[in-house]
């Protein structure tokens, strides 16, 4: 049996080990998924132990994601982008391909909630690497303008100089007036249960609001942008499982319909 894993420290609150095993359920694949816990330092020989008893790819998250960037012998444009990589595999040559899924998979499931991506203004929080891997996808899908807001003004500067001019930053305080159709929360302020610190006036035109991060109760951002009447707002689960259909796609060259597995673990999360 083919084996698959994803690799991340912590691990155990993982849900791709459930997802991959129902899309393979719902396509009929025979395969194994599992969930492995690696140090940073110690991944390159966990992810050798697995190719020797058998794993054919992985999916790699938090802190693990630019360890398998710099490990790939091939890397995909959009994961050179990110600077990071969350899908692993080996090609017919025997080559270690790295890719990034997760942008396409935000870009899904924006599409999935009937947000008009093209020609879009978007407004982006926070610029880690969560931010960084979903411009790339964000403009390929037609987005007009990407403006990166951060509460450190210096790090949107920097991401924003990865792009081209349809991409621009700056600190909460100087987001400029706009019609944001579409504001994304790509920080990690939903951990502490904050929301980033910016005028809601920027809301006013936001037909969609989206938390990339997931969880039983809605987040500060999520509860906030209801508050200020966004027509919509959604979380980051929907991303979750279309990011893991992409790197499904790829390891096994079948695209699982996401909707069902969507719909299961809409009622086991929350
Ligand atoms: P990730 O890989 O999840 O993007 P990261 O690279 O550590 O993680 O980036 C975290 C992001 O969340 C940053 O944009 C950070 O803002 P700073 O660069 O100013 O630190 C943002 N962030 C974290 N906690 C926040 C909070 N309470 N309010 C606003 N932004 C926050």
């Amino acid at each position: 049996v083919d084996r698959y894993a994803v690799f991340g420290n912590p691990i155990g609150h993982s849900k791709s080990p459930l997802i991959h095993r129902w899309f393979a359920e719902q396509t009929g694949q025979d395969l194994q998924y599992e969930a492995i816990l690696a140090p940073a330092d110690g991944f390159a020989d966990s992810w050798r132990d697995f190719v020797a008893a058998g794993g054919k790819g992985a999916n790699v998250t938090v802190p693990l994601k630019e360890v398998a960037f710099a490990l790939a012998q091939i890397v995909s444009e959009r994961a050179q982008q990110a600077g990071a990589v969350n899908t692993l595999y080996i090609d017919s040559s025997g080559q270690l391909c790295g890719d990034n899924t997760d942008g396409l998979g935000l870009v899904a499931d924006l599409q999935r909630l009937g947000a008009k991506l093209d020609g879009a203004k978007v407004l982006l929080l926070g610029a880690g690497g969560a931010s960084r891997g979903v411009v790339g996808p964000l403009l390929a899908a037609g987005v007009a303008s990407v403006h990166i807001a951060n509460r450190t003004a210096d790090k949107a500067m920097t991401v924003a100089k990865l792009f081209n001019s349809q991409v621009t930053a700056s600190g909460y305080g100087d987001i400029p007036t706009d019609h944001w159709q579409l504001v994304i929360n790509a920080t990690s302020s939903g951990l502490s249960q904050q929301r980033p610190d910016f005028s809601p006036e920027h809301l006013q035109s936001c037909q969609l609001a989206y938390d990339m991060m997931y969880g039983k109760e809605p987040t500060a951002f999520i509860l906030w942008c209801r508050q200020h009447q966004v027509p919509l707002c959604a979380d980051g689960i929907g991303m979750l499982v279309a990011q893991a259909a992409a790197s499904f796609a790829i390891w096994r060259g079948v695209t699982p319909d996401i909707t069902p597995v969507l719909e299961k673990m809409t009622t086991l999360v929350r």
